[in-house]
Parts: structure tokens; sequence; C-alpha cells
């Protein structure tokens, strides 16, 4: 369902643009896709949202720039999208922050998704899923601690046992929050506090959803975001 998606979304691709890419597992079989039109002739540069990504955009030949301007079109993976606008959490793969710096640059942004992480409300959505924040090493525990007005924040701990460092140097706390109604309303409290880098709240960017079902691909658009 996932390659699926990433398939169909990658056709949105076309000449001459700019393109930004995701993180985590859907975003490489896009990046994948993306090789394969780029094989076939597609002429696209493009800017990657983490050093996995870039790793592999690199190896498939697709020529990557830096941010330093508009994109045509980004497109990326999510852990829940709201059917309803397209809010979505993203950021369980870590790379939230140049994910966000790289949608909210995008003219049109795509979500890849499988169908399982289609919601009807955002208040379902939170019920499951933790909102991921990038915070400041130095002095977490404090920034931790702003966080409990809002549910219950968890250090992410990688592999190693040792705590997840994204690719920009910052840990990540998982911040449960089952009660909240409005992602927006949240978002903009995160935002301001003290120690946070950024959140995994993507409020009104997506123009577009892709989404892999048990019976083929699923499009979904808006003009409303
Ligand atoms: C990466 O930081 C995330 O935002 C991913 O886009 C999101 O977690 C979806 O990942 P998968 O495609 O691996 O499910």
């Amino acid at each position: 369902m996932k390659r699926a998606a990433a398939a169909a979304a990658a056709e949105l691709a076309t000449d001459g643009m700019v393109v930004g890419l995701g993180s985590g597992t859907t975003a490489l079989e896009l990046i994948r896709a993306l090789g394969r039109r780029r094989h076939s002739g597609l002429q696209i540069t493009a800017v990657a949202s983490s050093v996995a990504s870039a790793d592999l955009a690199r190896s498939l030949g697709i020529p990557l720039v830096e941010l330093t301007g508009p994109l045509d079109l980004a497109i990326d993976g999510a852990d829940a999208v709201d059917r309803r606008n397209f809010d979505a959490i993203k950021g369980l793969g870590g790379a939230l922050t140049r994910e966000h710096i790289v949608a909210a640059s995008a003219a049109r942004f795509v979500l890849i998704v499988d169908e399982r992480k289609m919601y009807d409300t955002m208040s379902a959505a939170f019920e499951q899923v933790p909102v991921p924040i990038a915070v400041v090493p130095f002095g977490w525990q404090t920034t931790r601690d702003r966080l409990r007005n809002y549910g219950s924040p968890e250090l992410r701990i990688g592999d190693d046992g040792e705590p997840y460092t994204t690719d920009d140097g910052n840990y990540i706390l998982d911040l449960h929050t089952p009660t909240v109604v409005s992602a927006a309303d949240l978002a903009r409290k995160l935002k301001v506090l003290t120690g946070v880098v950024d959140h995994g709240l993507f409020c009104g960017l997506a123009t577009d959803v892709v989404i892999g079902t048990a019976d083929g691909v699923e499009k979904i658009s808006t003009s409303s975001c």
C-alpha cells in the first residue's frame, strides 16, 4: 500500500521541478520511484529532509540542491492524517524539523500514507499516535516538565539505549496527549515553549493525500488549507 501510494505521487513530478523529499519508509519508496522515473528521463532536482533520504537519492542519481527558496512540490509520509482537512502528525521517524521546513516551502505538499493512517478526526489520531517534539538536549528535562501541561512527554531512546538524536542533534520527546481536540491550538502552544525546536503537528500544510488501500490508490485534494 505504501509503495503504491509512493509510486502514484511520484507521477506528480514533472521536468524542471525542484522537489522536496520526505523521510521514513514510505518516502524512501517515493525516492525509489523518482529514481526509476529519472532513469526514464525525468529532469528534476531535489531537496532531502534527512541524511537517509539524501543518501538514497544520491545513490539513484537524483541531483540534490540546498533549500534556498520555494519548492514546486514536496512529498512525504505521515503517521496520522485527519481526513477532513489533511492536518497530520509526523516525526515518528525523527526528521520532523527538516520535514516541516521542506513542507512549509512547497507550493504543493503531498502526503503519502497507507489507509491505516487515515483518521476521521484529529482527536481520534491523538488517542493512538503521540506527537513527536524535537527539543534542544541542554536542559531537556525542564522542557519535558513544561510539556507536561499538554500530556505525557516521553524521551525517545535509540537502539543503542541512549537518547535518540536527530540529524540536527536534537532529542525527541513523544507527547501522549489523548485529550486534546484542536491540533492547531496545540501546535501554537508547543511552538512557543522554551527548549522546543519544532513539533510534528503539520496543520494547514498538505494540499493532497495519496492513500494506498487494499483496493488501489485513493487521491484526495483540498484547496481549503
Ligand atoms: C519521519 O520523521 C516521519 O515524519 C515519517 O514521515 C513518518 O513517521 C512516516 O514514516 P513511515 O513512512 O516510515 O511510516
